[in-house]
């Protein structure tokens, strides 16, 4: 196992594209980027370095930060050791945290296997990381202020981007659309992060079967598919097999489930086979599913089922020791705070000091120990709050996510830090709160950081409490958790000295 050493530094650098120049907050001047490569088990140190004149932390999601939740994304990273875990493969990512910072401060966190350890399928010809992004013209922050007083929806960005490129749909963006160049009979990896701030993604490449071999940064059985769903937060990795005629194709993103109104929900890239050919003038374009196609969604997760096998074994809870209800709701506007978004009515509020430091040092006044239990589906009151819920080391949890939007029906897609859980079940309409339903899968379930909790339907999850700290858990699109989507857990030290949270660093930034 190697050390790592990154030096991130944050600053304000300007970028242009769709022919419009921008000063915007990235690190050490990239857009997006750098990516972070690592081996399973390597110590992976990033120095965070803010010569923005803006507040910053950086989030390492989908690491699971054991017992270390300091750096998981309080201000100013200092360190950020990658517990080696008991998976093979990750594509993960990291992002900025704080407001909407993340628009352009993101990038790909990618764990190969360790030397000498096969992937479960043929070694591929290259891999490929390919992030969905986007542009705004105007200041993000401006916009998310502007977002907060307006009460509505925000400004929208103005294109979707791949790899921090528009695509060819705009006047002054032809040069710069993303072009990924394979040669015919070769098979390549290609590592999705979807790191969009407001929509689920559907992604299609013309003409072109994938197969899809990992999400989350957990190998899944492999599937074949002619697109894929991706949540804000998620990652995707599958197989492409570049066996069609040598030719260009478009391989394009649109949202699903959009709201707002925009029309530029199409975005293009072009997939080109490398050798002699006549290039056509108009290379066939995918067709996509309906963009409130929520069966499509749904029925792409149904698909994602964990390898389940003997030497990449599940551990899924088949007995749990609580069972909590989360209500997502999007409540009747106008209220305080301008923040109409609730979990189990509450909406989240921030505090000023962070809840792991007052926790830690014993600091009341800062948070409630009040998180109800068990809220009624149907919006009763709503109040604000910073109220979190206590678990005990090592309980076996299920969480069942109950969509109950009283305004605008959309998807949201749940994130939660410090852990994977295993999705187990899912559907439309109201949980019935009944104990194991029959549509759970106990068998394969997949190994999620992000699920998308379908429009008005529920999905339960389960893991096992065994690293403490304090940890987030919130909405992955930008405007729900800015209106105050979001919760947080604290989980207590168990008895042992391996199972206590460590001591912050020492240069640990005080609030
Ligand atoms: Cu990817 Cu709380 O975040
Ligand atoms: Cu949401």
């Amino acid at each position: 196992a190697a050390v790592r050493r990154y030096t991130f530094v944050l600053q304000n650098s300007s970028h242009t594209r769709l022919c419009t120049n921008k000063t915007m907050l990235t690190i050490n001047g990239q857009f997006p980027g750098p990516t972070i490569y690592a081996r399973k088990g390597d110590l992976v140190i990033v120095d965070v370095i803010n010569r923005a004149g803006q507040n910053i932390t950086i989030h390492w999601h989908g690491v699971k930060m054991s017992r270390y939740p300091w750096s998981d994304g309080p201000e100013f990273v200092t360190q950020c050791p990658i517990s080696p875990g008991t998976r093979d493969f990750d594509t993960l990512w990291w992002h900025a945290h704080s407001e909407w910072s993340r628009a352009s401060v993101y990038d790909a966190l990618i764990i190969l296997p360790e030397r000498n350890q096969p992937y479960p399928f043929p070694k591929p010809h290259a891999e490929v990381p390919i992030l969905l992004g986007e542009w705004w013209n105007s200041d993000v922050q401006e916009v998310m202020e502007e977002f907060l007083a307006n009460r509505g929806d925000p400004n929208v960005f103005d294109d979707f981007l791949i790899n921090g490129q528009p695509g060819d749909l705009y006047s002054c963006s032809r040069q710069d659309t993303f072009r990924l160049t394979v040669e015919f009979g070769r098979t390549y990896l290609i590592r999705m992060v979807n790191a969009v701030m407001n929509n689920i993604m559907f992604f299609r490449i013309a003409n072109h079967n994938i197969t899809i071999i990992g999400s989350d940064a957990t190998y899944t059985k492999q599937f074949s598919s002619d697109y894929i769903t991706i949540s804000p937060g998620q990652t995707i990795d599958f197989l492409l097999e570049a066996n069609q005629p040598p030719s260009h194709y478009y391989m394009d993103s649109r949202a699903y489930a959009s709201t707002g109104n925009f029309d530029n929900t199409t975005t293009t890239r072009i997939l080109q086979y490398s050798r002699n050919y006549t290039i056509p003038s108009s290379p066939p374009l995918p067709t996509f599913p309906e963009f409130n196609d929520t069966s499509a969604s749904v029925n792409y997760t149904t698909r994602l089922r964990s390898l389940a096998n003997k030497k990449y074994p599940i551990d899924v809870p088949l007995n749990f020791t609580d069972i909590l209800f989360f209500t997502l709701s999007i409540n009747v506007r106008p209220c305080p705070l301008n923040a109409p978004s609730s979990v189990n009515n509450v909406t989240m509020v921030l505090p000023r000091t962070d809840i792991l430091q007052a926790y830690y040092r014993n600091i009341s006044g800062v948070y409630e120990n009040d998180f109800p239990d068990n809220p009624p589906f149907h919006l009763i009151t709503r109040k604000d709050g910073t109220a979190v819920n206590i678990l005990d080391y090592n309980a076996t949890m299920e969480l069942v996510f109950q969509g109950t939007n009283t305004v605008a029906g959309v998807d949201h897609p749940m994130h939660l830090h410090g852990y994977s859980f295993y999705v187990v079940g899912f559907g439309l309409g109201n949980f019935g709160r009944v104990r194991d339903p029959p549509q759970y899968n106990l068998v394969d379930p997949p190994l999620m950081e992000t699920i998308a909790v379908p429009v008005n339907g529920w999905t339960s999850i389960r893991f096992q409490a065994n690293n403490p700290g304090v940890w987030f858990m919130h909405c992955h699109f930008e405007r729900h958790v800015s209106w105050g989507m979001g919760m947080v857990f604290i989980v207590r030290n168990g008895r042992g000295p391996t199972t206590r949270m460590l001591p912050p660093p020492p240069d640990m930034p005080r609030c």
